[in-house]
């Protein structure tokens, strides 16, 4: 067995990984299936722990499977887990109250963006320690857009221009992430949102095709295959 790295970060990156996978069919929660042989969370667990920035890894796992997520780890690199929420922003919220004190930079990584490069979590990283309070990695959105009405009948074509599809890790100031899970109301599907709640900017980084995020089976074939195209760690974000 291969020794597990020791952290040498100063960020500490929280996994939610306690979703059920449901528009992925029936299984086991989806951080726990597998792709190539190891689980979804093996592979985002293992790209992290490439990153130099990486200090520590919370994982948030998902119910009753915090014993198989320990085990499953521990070849791979130092986490801890602890129990995820009902929903995302609460498996957020469990895993930030369990980061170390001295860590001041905070990423959240969906284990479901299971193939993110290392140099993508580095530029995140750096952008927060380069004086961004929060920090997401964009990408352009590439079909035409419409907006539709209740009947699906369509209203109008959206400008994509000034469109991005959001990804994960996203970093934070670890005080502003904690306040903005301390004032949220509404129910949200990312944790910038909720820093834009609270009326503070955020940056965009480019993001990187192989942080696509597993949720259709199909998107397990896409993985698996860009896994055939370069079975490392993956490429580089490509620039905007
Ligand atoms: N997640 C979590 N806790 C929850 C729900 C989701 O930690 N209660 C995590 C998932 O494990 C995933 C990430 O948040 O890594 C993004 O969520 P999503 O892709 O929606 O995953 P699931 O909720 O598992 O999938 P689905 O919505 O299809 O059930
Ligand atoms: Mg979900």
């Amino acid at each position: 067995m291969t020794a597990v790295p020791e952290p040498r970060g100063d960020v500490a990156v929280l996994v939610p990984a306690a979703g059920l996978g449901l528009r992925l069919g029936p299984g086991a929660p989806k951080a726990l299936r597998p792709l190539a042989g190891e689980p979804l969370l093996v592979h985002a667990v293992r790209r992290l722990a490439a990153a130099p920035s990486v200090g520590t890894i919370v994982v948030a796992a998902p119910p009753e499977g915090e014993s198989d997520v320990r085990r499953m780890l521990a070849p791979v690199a130092p986490v801890t887990v602890v129990p995820g929420g009902a929903t995302r922003q609460e498996s957020v919220a469990a895993a930030l109250a369990a980061v170390p004190a001295p860590l001041e930079i905070v990423l959240v990584h969906d284990a479901a963006r299971a193939l993110t490069p290392p140099a993508l979590i580095e530029a995140v990283a750096a952008a927060v320690r380069a004086g961004h309070d929060a920090v997401i990695p964009v990408l352009p959105v590439v079909d035409t857009i419409k907006e539709v009405d209740a009947r699906e009948r369509v209203v109008g074509t959206v400008d994509r221009s000034g469109l991005r599809a959001v990804q994960t890790p996203q970093g934070f100031r670890r005080s502003l992430l904690a306040a903005a899970h301390g004032a949220a109301v509404d129910a949200l599907t990312d944790d910038a949102g909720l820093v834009e709640e609270l009326g503070v900017p955020v940056a965009c980084v480019p993001g990187s095709e192989w942080a696509l995020k597993i949720t259709r089976p199909v998107d397990l074939a896409f993985a698996e295959a860009l896994l055939r195209m370069q079975p490392a760690a993956g490429p580089h974000p490509r620039p905007a």
